[in-house]
């Protein structure tokens, strides 16, 4: 099956199949006049428009817009049940963010069942799609026992299943503690029977803890981590969100894939991430939501860090679930160029869940996964913020978002 995008205004891509830092992040494919063909899912040609093409294929107009890879979101918690609404209000009048929210999140999903979240999260990916975004990384963490926990990853793996969407399952059952448990038994349960069972029925590429004051301190994220690297999983971190305790330092000496927030990282935790070779995934759109500082990301980016953007849609600290207001946001209030935060949310995400070496750019060889814009040009993405672009979206070669049909 082969199909061919004309009618192109502008094709924007980050190139390679492994994360940009420094000057490079600036560094954009830019062309105009050329065509993309597609065979069985895969971009097997960039070239001049006009060109030769297979009789019989599909032929998609992009209607002279400005075509960019299909967004990657490498951090939300997008399977949840129940709102937050009072607690987002209080904090609007002042309170402080104490992270006490997440087991109001667990008792609402302890209380339904897998298809009810199936159906409310299918809506909210759908409506990401709409948004560009084509890949979703999904964490558990709403869980907080074994049954939950679990019911959350079949909820993700399902879901990934009925869904075009590409979706890429995190098990963060260190995400807070359950009440009435002691500590150190909710953790030795995580590496005794949770880890285990997790590698054993593949429920999730990585393993995430929420490392922060009054959550897992370095040594326990520590004791984890290595559990799940010894099951098989990849890793991750929430790290220095709410306090500089000292995570990124620790994603550094663990060589985890990404270390995530990193509102207050510290020099010292910049130079050692960019040591280890970690990604730094930022999301402003938390800090934005939470009425906090951004984290340094000019700094981490002239220090060569290569940095990804994630929305963290989640119920209690962002509500924000479109990779195109992240892009805004990023330029808007934390100083990336444009261009910086394309390469954030495609390429650089993309690297941020070990894909780098298939989707995130648009050259041959990777997966068609790529988002029409009805814009003039892409430096107009951030200056529309809050608009809603996206015309249409192709996920493996496959129309699976066309604005002008409401389809899905
Ligand atoms: O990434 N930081 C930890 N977890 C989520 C929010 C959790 C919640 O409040 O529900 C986050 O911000
Ligand atoms: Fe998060």
């Amino acid at each position: 099956m082969s199909t061919i995008i004309t009618n192109i205004g502008q094709l924007v891509t980050p190139i390679g199949k492994s994360p940009l830092n420094g000057k490079k992040m600036n560094e954009l494919s830019l062309h105009k006049d050329i065509q993309i063909s597609i065979k069985d899912g895969k971009i097997v040609a960039v070239e001049v428009r006009g060109s030769k093409t297979d009789s019989g294929g599909l032929i998609i107009d992009a209607g002279g817009g400005v075509v960019i890879p299909g967004l990657v979101d490498p951090h939300t918690h997008a399977v949840f049940a129940g709102t937050r609404e009072e607690e987002f209000l209080a904090r609007c009048q002042g309170e402080e963010y104490t992270g006490g929210g997440i087991g109001s999140t667990a008792r609402s999903v302890a209380q339904i069942s897998e298809e009810e979240l199936i159906k409310s999260a299918s809506h909210r990916l759908k409506e990401m799609l709409s948004h560009g975004t084509t890949t979703v990384e999904i964490k558990s963490g709403y869980g907080l026992d074994m049954e939950n926990e679990i019911k959350l990853l079949n909820v993700i793996k399902r879901l990934s299943k009925e869904n075009r969407l590409r979706l890429v399952a995190t098990f963060l059952g260190a995400h807070a503690f359950p009440s009435g448990m002691h500590r150190a038994d909710y953790i030795s349960l995580i590496i005794t029977t949770m880890i285990p069972y997790v590698s054993r029925y593949r429920l999730a590429k990585f393993c995430d803890v929420f490392c922060d004051s009054g959550f897992y301190t370095i040594d326990e994220a520590r004791t984890i981590l290595r559990a799940a690297r010894g099951a098989g999983l990849l890793l991750k971190l929430h790290a220095d969100e709410l306090a500089s305790t000292g995570g990124a330092e620790l994603a550094a000496q663990l060589k985890v894939t990404s270390a995530d927030h990193l509102l207050h990282i510290s020099d010292r935790g910049i130079a050692a991430l960019k040591e280890a070779g970690v990604i730094a995934v930022l999301l402003p759109g938390t800090a934005f939501s939470l009425n906090k500082r951004y984290a340094p990301a000019r700094k981490m980016i002239d220090t060569g860090l290569p940095i990804a953007l994630a929305s963290d849609f989640n119920p209690g600290t962002c509500l924000i679930n479109s990779q195109l207001i992240i892009i805004g946001l990023a330029v808007l209030k934390m100083g990336l160029t444009i261009e910086e935060a394309l390469t954030a949310a495609t390429l650089n995400a993309a690297a941020a869940l070990e894909m780098a070496d298939r989707i995130g750019s648009l050259e041959e060889g990777k997966s068609a996964d790529l988002v029409i814009l009805a814009l003039d040009n892409y430096r107009q993405i951030p200056y529309f913020f809050g608009h809603n672009p996206v015309m249409k979206v192709l996920i493996n070669g496959q129309l699976v978002w066309d604005r002008n049909r409401d389809r899905y």
